[in-house]
């Protein structure tokens, strides 16, 4: 079984069927999954496993939850030779990566990641952490799972609105290193792609396929690994300003914000800047920001990306080229 791409030479990503992948992929170990009610409906019965299960949504990636779970584990006899095995979206892979790397300080985990954003983001690449009083990933950790599963066919149930906040980090991966497959976004439908499982292999792999390069060059975020952040300054300050946004919604309307500022700034040519708006306005992301401005730069202040009075800014300067700017924090009025 040859794996689509291996990451940091040790993590192995998969884009194929979970169900033929798995059993060989855990051996006779024994499994552990972590996982939620809905996804366990959906594909419990490829899990024959012992099973904790965990509540759902973005308030429960916490250290309570991390807590409960190592009690699970514990009251479970779960030992070092464990395998910690999580199925669901970018939360549970985020919290089940942070248990697995410090129960007993540490044991192999690998993820089935059943939704778009975690196929092409949050599985891939090892940061795992929760979230504290809305403070997103402050405590966490690089671990890279042995194995993430993508499986094209778990993208099926996914609800539209969840699955067109995945295409945004597809479409934020193309702008970072994929023309080719901005091209063909700028081709597709928002209903070809929900629908043409063929097309929409090819831009999960293309996201994998830029992440897992750029992870390769630099795990640990001190250098290249900011370019995947593009769209993400704003974004985090549009989700903790505002609930009405999910992720992707506010990635989408954060890489518009950044171009709109690359233009202004001189950086990007502003016929770039309206193909990256008219395909993000195709797919059906809504472009106006919910809070005003200048309560998203105070937001951006505070962002833990921001070292000391320093913020690192990801330009795009054509389709399949940023760069990292570092400014003052005091210099973004003049950006936005
Ligand atoms: N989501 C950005 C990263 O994994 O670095």
């Amino acid at each position: 079984m040859n794996p689509d791409f291996i990451v940091r030479s040790t993590s192995c990503v998969y884009i194929g069927s979970a169900r033929e992948l798995l059993p060989a992929l855990v051996g006779d170990r024994r499994v552990v999954v972590i996982t939620d009610a809905n996804i366990d409906r959906l594909y419990g019965d490829m899990l024959p496993y012992e099973k904790i299960m965990v509540g759902r949504g973005e308030s429960m990636k916490t250290l309570q939850t991390v807590e409960q779970i190592v009690r699970r584990l514990i009251a479970l006899g779960a030992d070092r030779k464990t395998f910690l095995l999580a199925v669901g979206g970018g939360i549970v892979t985020d919290v089940a990566g942070l248990v697995a790397s410090i129960y007993m300080r540490g044991l192999s985990f690998g993820f089935i990641s059943t939704t778009l954003l975690g196929q092409v983001d949050a599985s891939v690449g090892g940061k795992n952490g929760v979230n504290i009083d809305g403070y997103k990933n402050m405590v966490g950790c690089f671990t890279q799972p042995e194995f993430v599963i993508c499986d094209p066919q778990t993208l099926t149930s996914l609800p539209p609105r969840e699955f067109r906040a995945g295409l945004a980090e597809i479409v934020k991966a193309s702008i970072i290193g994929d023309s080719a497959m901005f091209e063909r976004l700028e081709r597709s439908s928002f209903e070809e792609l929900r629908s043409d499982t063929e097309l929409l292999a090819a831009a999960v792999r293309s996201a994998v396929r830029v992440k897992a390069e750029i992870v390769e060059r630099d795990e640990r975020e001190s250098g290249d690994r900011r370019l995947l952040n593009l769209g993400h300054t704003l974004a985090h300050a549009v989700e903790k300003s505002s609930r009405e946004m999910n992720h992707g919604e506010a990635v989408a309307l954060g890489t518009a914000l950044i171009c709109d500022a690359a233009v202004k700034m001189g950086l990007l040519d502003s016929a770039v800047r309206d193909r990256v708006v008219r395909l993000l306005i195709r797919l059906g992301f809504v472009l106006a920001s919910p809070v005003p401005m200048a309560k998203l730069l105070k937001e951006v202040g505070k962002d833990k990306k921001s070292e000391g009075a320093q913020i690192h800014l990801i330009v795009p300067r054509e389709i399949g080229r940023c760069e990292v700017h570092t400014l003052a924090k005091e210099q973004l009025g003049e950006w936005f």
